[in-house]
């Protein structure tokens, strides 16, 4: 008996080398049979095992958890490795690189850059003067609290909340919700000394939480389901208080 085939899916891939001088942006587009539990991810690599071996795309867990495979599927920033073509009832699926970080081929951007420049910006990091006593007992912290902190470092900079974001667009230096929900972190974290006035020397501008025009691209686009909305209403409303005393 012979197996049922799975029906024909057509990709309309961005394709573009910045470091060719000659290259210009274009759409390419390929066909390829769809198999049971087909991902954009798995697509990807069969297009580039057997009909384009120039294809550029990234990806390292297969797993949503690197977010390193963030790229526009069909006009929406998510994980290509947690899309499955069956959601595209018309097997059309268009892929584009995210928008905002720097372009490196095809589907393929520099998103470690852009999150080590945001981290800098915002001092993501602890802020104590205590000694960090290495082989010290930990200090213990209530499951509550550890657990509202955890909740926000699931964070796995994909960059789609910032691909996602009209105010971005706008303001190139907006710090973008993955940097407001970083500040959230630190702000609940009370082994981080910084203050509220120290906060709002970080976000308490248009390039932070008050640049935020609130239309929740980044909510809706989370591939985590981070609570962002909750979170940037949450530091607006400190900040506004912060900036009246
Ligand atoms: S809610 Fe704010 S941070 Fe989120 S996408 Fe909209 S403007 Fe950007
Ligand atoms: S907040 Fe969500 S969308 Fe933004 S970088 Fe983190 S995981 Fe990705
Ligand atoms: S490959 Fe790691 S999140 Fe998709």
């Amino acid at each position: 008996m012979s197996e049922k085939k799975g029906r024909n899916l057509q990709f309309h891939i961005f394709k573009y080398n910045p470091l060719d001088e000659n290259d210009r942006p274009k759409m390419k587009t390929y066909e390829l049979e769809e198999t049971p539990g087909m991902t954009i991810f798995v697509a990807l690599n069969f297009i580039r095992d057997r009909l384009d071996h120039t294809l550029q795309f990234d990806f390292v867990c297969r797993a949503g958890i690197c977010g390193s495979c963030a790229m526009v599927i069909n006009g929406v920033p998510t994980l290509a490795c947690r899309t499955l073509t069956s959601s595209f009832e018309d097997g059309q699926i268009t892929l584009l690189p995210l928008p905002i970080f720097k372009l490196i081929g095809d589907l393929s951007i520099d998103t470690a850059n852009w999150m080590k420049d945001m981290s800098k910006d915002i001092e993501s990091w602890i802020h104590t003067n205590e000694e960090t006593i290495i082989d010290g007992i930990e200090k213990p912290m209530e499951p509550e609290l550890a657990d509202e902190i955890f909740e926000l470092d699931r964070c796995i900079e994909c960059g789609c909340c910032v691909a996602a974001c009209g105010t971005k667009r706008m303001r190139p230096k907006f710090k973008g919700a993955v940097a407001l929900n970083r500040i959230a972190r630190y702000a609940l974290d009370p082994r981080d000394k910084r203050t509220e006035e120290d906060m709002y020397e970080i976000i308490g501008d248009d390039e932070g939480v008050f640049g935020c025009m609130t239309l929740l691209g980044c909510d809706d686009t989370c591939p985590k389901h981070l609570p962002l909305q909750t979170k940037i209403a949450y530091l607006r409303r400190k900040m506004v208080q912060v900036g009246r005393s």
